[in-house]
């Protein structure tokens, strides 16, 4: 579809869109990190332009091309992550939180390289828990914001995904919660994507499946919807 630009249903607006996957240093060589590409990430920054908004994307660990016409701050840890939404954060109207953010970063990092032991016997790393950023930005919203979490699940002995991420809809209380079912060949790095969109109360407002640009064009259409039903 051709570009919507300044006519677009997203004219005006200011979206911080986080993507990729935080890692946290271990030793200068070494980071614990995740298997999120960015892909979602960076289509859900493109689409919500080419409607109009005005974009900020904070890129963790990307190595994708940087998206022409968004401006693209990069990051490498949490707590590098979470300094950038903060410096967005009040100026935005939309906050896309589809990084996957590490829970855990591990309690000290060595200042230098940890050598291979001799006698086989390696010290454990211990972590401690990182802060949730999405839980912060839920706790401070403002009246105009929109907040939108992704949540990667799988199904297990308790629930299905479904199960799964309508209770953490519940517990995250952002605005929109977009479900992903992780494994299969969807999600990481795969080009296609198949999401369920939930609001806060765990109810399920649609669902997509295709290229990760028809997804954010769905997701970014929730998001649209429900500005326009908040009373604006
Ligand atoms: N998130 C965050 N800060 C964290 C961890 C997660 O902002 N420290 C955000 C993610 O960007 C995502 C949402 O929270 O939008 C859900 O992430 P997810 O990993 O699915 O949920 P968790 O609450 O971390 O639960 P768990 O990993 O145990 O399933
Ligand atoms: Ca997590």
């Amino acid at each position: 579809p051709a570009t919507a630009g300044e006519n677009g249903d997203l004219a005006g607006t200011r979206v911080v869109v986080t993507a990729g996957g935080t890692r946290e240093p271990i030793d200068p060589v070494r980071f614990l990190g995740n298997r999120s590409t960015g892909m979602q990430g960076y289509a859900l920054a493109a689409e919500a332009r080419d409607r109009g908004a005005e974009v900020v994307l904070v890129a963790a660990n990307v190595i994708l091309p940087d998206p022409e016409g968004v401006s693209v701050v990069h990051v490498e840890t949490t707590a590098q992550l979470a300094e950038a939404v903060d410096e967005h954060r009040l100026t935005a109207d939309v906050i896309v939180m589809s990084a996957a953010v590490a829970d855990f970063r591990p309690a000290s990092v060595g200042d230098h390289k940890t050598k291979k032991t001799s006698d086989g016997v390696v010290a454990p790393i211990q972590l401690v828990v990182n802060p949730d950023i999405l839980a912060g930005l839920v706790e401070r919203r403002a009246p105009h914001q929109t907040i939108v979490g992704f949540a990667a699940e799988t199904g297990d002995a308790d629930g299905d995904v479904l199960f799964h991420g309508r209770a953490k809809a519940r517990r995250k209380k952002a605005d929109l919660l977009v479900l992903n079912e992780v494994g299969h060949d969807l999600g990481f790095g795969a080009p296609t994507n198949a999401v369920t969109i939930l609001t806060a109360d765990g109810e399920t407002l649609g669902s997509a499946e295709g290229s990760k640009r028809e997804v954010a064009a769905a997701v970014l259409d929730q998001v649209v919807t429900v500005r326009g039903t908040a009373g604006t």
